[in-house]
């Protein structure tokens, strides 16, 4: 097996502004990207409380609020941070390999 076994393209390097957050689907999961000053994370996109998608909110401080309840969560850990969240986000190795944003699904 080798090293880029469950590594898949996300998204193209231009499409995630600094600071920013984007969700897409891969595999028929929903997946937030995050651009914390420069460095990349990725996360489940569906809240865990209710049904929210966390790239509709906003990204503050490293944390993503949801825009649902308010509910938040730390982008590098998935950890929920702020009720009504209690249970922590998935969250997904992510590397560029070129101008391409990879997560690894597996
Ligand atoms: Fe996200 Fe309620 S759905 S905080």
């Amino acid at each position: 097996m080798s090293d880029d076994s469950g590594w898949v393209k996300a998204a193209n390097r231009g499409d995630l502004a600094e600071g920013d957050v984007l969700g897409v689907i891969l595999a028929g999961r929903e997946i937030a990207l995050y651009d914390l000053d420069g460095t990349l994370y990725a996360t489940d996109d569906i809240c865990t409380h209710a049904y929210a998608k966390l790239s509709d909110g906003w990204l503050d401080k490293g944390e993503i609020e949801c825009p649902l309840h308010a509910g938040r969560f730390d982008v590098k850990t998935g950890k929920a941070t702020a009720p009504p969240c209690i249970d922590d986000l998935k969250s997904y190795p992510i590397r560029l390999v070129g101008d391409d944003i990879q997560v690894k699904l597996e």
